[in-house]
């Protein structure tokens, strides 16, 4: 059964991006393992590509290039396999397959989102692929059950997430913010850096602080105020785990970046630079010390997932 929207052979192309957490307030573990929070997330020019095309009804499988690709898992461990399946499942009554295909930028396993970004992107794509007409609040609660960060990846802009991260608002952001990212070469495991937090935090609060900092910065388009507001809970945890990631943080000050923050769990850093040039400047100061794998320069908000058209 081919779609009028994507013949068998065409594929069906998405773009999602990477977030950073530009405010994550972490509260105690709850007893379903996950730990509440008050975040403020913004989408960065980071982007995976992630191809879908129909393939033998039950059939799943993912292909995937790009940096760090032999990282990822190239089966159903992959949860843009996972996104794909849950589609098909709740839709197809065994109609559907699919061949995926990702190309990663966004670093593996870095604190950006970038597997949620992948589940984000197989979801819209395979909702165009199967022509579902899917909602976008429909395809977000999707997202959630795949992971908590994958509704924000479906949504991108700038946002206020709370509960697990996955009820989001919209935060009203003006400009457009410069960052240079010092990429790790190796990755932080998410469940163990809230652990730390946990061991770290036995009083952690159950009521969170809401960012207000972050999003009066936001609406007033101020990046100096911006860089004295941005918080990370989960940053002593990161840091107590990869020490490095704390020479990497004071260089990036001491180089004039207007704040410097361990990108949800880690281990990517983002420093906000004050402008275009500044950030040209930090990320070539920053290459030049070699105190990590890769120094990127990003813009954001950006928008989520979104299909590619050609
Ligand atoms: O939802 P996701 O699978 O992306 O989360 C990965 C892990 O991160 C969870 O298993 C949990 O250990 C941790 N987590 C958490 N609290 C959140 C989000 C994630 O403890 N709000």
């Amino acid at each position: 059964m081919a779609s009028p929207l994507a013949p068998e052979t065409e594929w069906v192309r998405v773009r999602a991006s990477g977030k950073i957490n530009l405010a994550l307030r972490v509260g105690a573990v709850r007893p379903n393992g996950y730990h509440p929070l008050a975040t403020v997330f913004q989408s960065v020019s980071l982007f995976d590509e992630i191809g879908v095309r129909w393939a033998d009804p039950g059939c799943f499988t993912v292909k995937v290039t790009g940096e760090q690709a032999d990282q990822v898992p190239q089966d159903e461990r992959n949860l843009a396999v996972k996104a794909a399946q849950l589609l098909a499942d709740h839709y197809g009554a065994g109609r559907f397959g699919a061949e995926i295909a990702i190309r990663k930028t966004i670093p593996v396993a870095g604190g950006m989102a970038g597997g949620s970004a992948d589940a984000a992107g197989a979801l819209l794509a395979c909702s165009v692929l199967w022509d579902l007409d899917t909602a976008p609040d429909e395809l977000r609660s999707f997202g959630a059950r795949l992971g908590a960060d994958v509704p924000f990846q479906l949504m991108g802009g700038t946002a206020l997430g709370t509960g697990r991260g996955d009820e989001l608002v919209p935060v009203l952001s003006r400009g457009s913010y410069h960052w240079v990212l010092a990429l790790s070469a190796d990755e932080l495991s998410t469940p163990a850096v809230f652990r730390r937090f946990d061991a770290l935090n036995p009083d952690a609060p159950e009521d969170l602080p809401m960012p207000n900092d972050v999003m009066n910065a936001l609406v007033g388009g101020d990046a100096a105020a911006l860089g004295d507001a941005l918080v990370n809970d989960l940053e002593p945890a990161a840091t107590a785990m990869r020490p490095s990631l704390t020479r990497i943080l004071e260089t990036g000050t001491d180089l004039g970046a207007l704040g410097a923050i361990v990108s949800g769990a880690g281990p990517t850093c983002a420093f906000l630079a004050t402008n275009e040039e500044a950030a040209v400047d930090l990320s070539v100061q920053l290459s030049s010390l070699g105190l990590c794998r890769a120094v990127r320069r990003v813009t954001g908000p950006v928008p989520g997932a979104r299909l590619i058209t050609t």
